[in-house]
This record gives C-alpha cells, structure tokens and sequence, in this order.
C-alpha cells in the first residue's frame, strides 16, 4: 500500500498522521478547506518530513472536485479526519454538523466504491459508547445513546461502514475510537488551534498557563472518583497518529473485514491529575475554581487498550510528562507568533 488519501490533513489529528505516513515512506495527498486548520500545518509537515506531498484545498463534501482527486490519483487506502468536531457547537449546529460529518463520509465512500478503493481508515470516538456499561471500556461495550450531534454523526457513520461492510465485504475497514487527544509534536511547529475558546481541557489548561485565560473551571469536584474530578484517558497525538499507520498495516496484510479499536493508554488521569501534571511538568501556575458539572460528562472513561495491543500491535509509548510539556511547548510557539 503506498498512495494515502487523507481529507483533513492539515488538522490536528490528521497532520501528525502525515508527518507518520510520510517519514514511513507512504505517498500522501492530502484534502482539507482549512476549516479549522491552515497553510502552516503544510508547510511545517514539509519541513518536518523533508517530504513532498500533493495537495487539494477542497471541501470533502464536493463530490465534483473530489471526484478529480481520484482520477488523477492512484488511490490505494483513504484515511477520513475530514470532520467537525466541537460538541457544543454541534448542539447549535446540527445540520452543519450533520452535512460535513455524514453526508461528506457518504460522498467519499459513493466516490471509493466507484473508483475500486475499498481500505478506509475512519476516526471515531470513544463518544459512542453513551453512557458506558463498565469500565474499562472495551469494544464489544453497547454503543448509542450519543448525547449530542457531533457524538451522533460519529455512531451513524460506524452504523453505515457495518452496512456497507455486510453489503459488501471486500471493503476493509478500521474504526479507530479515539479517547482523549491532546499535546502536540515536539517541534513545537504543529498542535491544536481550536477557534474561539477552547472546550476541551489540556488546550484550556495551556491557554491559562499562558495568560490568555484567567483561570481554569474544574467542572465539579463530586463525581464518586478519587478526588472528586471527572477520570478520562488522555493520549498524546503522536501516539493517535500512529495508530493510523498501524491500521493502514492491518489492512494491508489481513483479508477484508471490519475492525475497530479504541485508541487509549488505558490509564485514566483526573482533571486535578492534569493540573498537577501540567505545572510540574513546565513549571508554571494552573489557576482554578470548581464550579458545577458539565451537562453530558461522564464521571469516568477510560480504554481497554488490549484489542489494538494484539491485533494492531499498537502501544501508546509517550506519558503523562510528555503530554504537558509538547502541548506547552507548541502553546508558547503560538504565543510568539501573537
Ligand atoms: C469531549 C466531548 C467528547 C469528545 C471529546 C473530544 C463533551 C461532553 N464531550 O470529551 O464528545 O469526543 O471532547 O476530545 O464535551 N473539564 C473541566 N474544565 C474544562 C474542560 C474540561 O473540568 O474547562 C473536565 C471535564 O469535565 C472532563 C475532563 O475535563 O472531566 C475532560 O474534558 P474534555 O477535554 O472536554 O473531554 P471529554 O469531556 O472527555
């Protein structure tokens, strides 16, 4: 397998995944509008791989000029980050939510079946499984009851790839159910700029440590966990990135089916775990306040990672430690540039 489609590839998840894909010898075209991304993400995936690589700046969702990504390219796998992805926007914009998320995987999977490419690699959450029925989380646990668009776009889009795969099963598909992706590359030259205020917590945290936010909302202090705080498995995005390769390995070397894995330390770290984490690791000064808890959260939720240990060979290997210091480190290049 050698020529990799990626739509959203100067995202966060899915500029990492390149600088992978590349430094491993993989061709790459990459589609993205910039959405929520831009130009520097391109530039610096060059620079970091020394790679050349094609590049269409195109909506997923336009089925013509997607159309020509796969008539002037020899497609082998197709990797979708191509998706929105703020919970509480989705809650106000559905419809958008909807359209890029479902109706942009349903033309890219209409184009692949047309073109012959049939190993799709798609990002999904660990958001499926609702309100988990044990913990760890495991991939055989019941998913549905998504409490938002964005959690629902994702589970709709597994049900679809289950229904192609049974229509159809020389497709060969990996459902990656990421946890909860955060830090950065360690150059510093790529990691998250999420619009607006951040909604998630590391890139808060970051955001408070630089003096842009003036203090952290700890989202409730009586959950039944250890101290309180709300336990999730946070995995640094080089690791995520590279279980994008692992995947692209399977499909390369089993016979067609439909797999899925959850993408986790299976270690699960609380709010005030991070905070603590963060100011040692950089040695600043997390300022905060517990206020009440956030509508949707879970208490807990965290990965059993053995699936993808055996059948992907896929281990997280960076830690705690390394999660805060490259998301400071990306967070002060991006003060710099301020
Ligand atoms: C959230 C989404 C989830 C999505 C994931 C993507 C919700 C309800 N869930 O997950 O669907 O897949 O992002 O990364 O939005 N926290 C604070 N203060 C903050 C922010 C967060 O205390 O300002 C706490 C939360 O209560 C939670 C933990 O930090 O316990 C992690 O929150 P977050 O980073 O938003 O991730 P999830 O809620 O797991």
């Amino acid at each position: 397998m050698k020529k990799i489609l990626v739509t959203g590839g100067a995202g966060y998840i899915g500029s990492h995944t390149c600088i992978d894909l590349l430094n491993n010898n993989m061709e790459v075209v990459i589609v993205d509008n910039f959405s929520n991304s831009n130009e520097k993400a391109l530039d610096a995936i060059k620079k970091l791989t020394g790679k050349e690589f094609k590049f269409y700046k195109i909506d997923y969702t336009d089925k013509d000029e997607m159309e020509k990504v796969f008539l002037e390219n020899d497609i082998d796998a197709v990797i979708n980050f191509a998706g929105f992805k703020a919970v509480g926007e989705s809650v106000k914009m559905p419809l958008e939510y909807y359209t890029n998320n479902v109706y942009g995987a349903l033309v890219l999977l209409d184009l692949m079946r047309k073109h012959n490419v049939k190993k799709f690699v798609f990002s999904s959450s660990a958001t499926v499984y609702g309100d988990p029925e044990k913990m760890p989380l495991t991939e055989d646990c019941k998913i549905g009851g998504t409490t938002n668009p964005y959690g629902t776009s994702k589970l709709m889009i597994e049900y679809i790839l289950q229904d192609l795969y049974k229509s159809d099963n020389t497709w060969d598909i990996v459902i990656l159910r990421y946890f909860n992706p955060v830090g950065a590359h360690e150059s510093g030259l790529i990691g998250e700029v999420p619009k607006g205020t951040p909604n998630n917590l590391m890139p808060y945290i970051s955001r408070v440590a630089a003096g842009k936010l003036k203090e952290l909302s700890v989202f409730g202090n009586d959950y039944d966990t250890k101290d309180g705080t709300g336990i999730r498995d946070y995995i640094h995005v080089v690791d995520l990135a590279h279980a994008h390769l692992k995947a692209l390995e399977k499909l390369n070397k089993e016979d067609s089916g439909i797999y899925i894995y959850n993408v986790g330390t299976g270690t699960g770290y609380s709010v005030f775990d991070m905070i603590n984490a963060f100011e040692k690791a950089n040695n600043v000064k997390i300022p905060y306040k517990v206020v009440s808890r956030r509508d949707g959260d879970l208490p807990v939720s965290y990965a059993d990672t053995k699936k993808a240990k055996e059948e992907l060979g896929f281990v997280a290997t960076k830690n705690l430690e390394d999660m805060c210091k490259d998301e400071w480190n990306f967070q002060k290049n991006l003060n710099k540039e301020d």
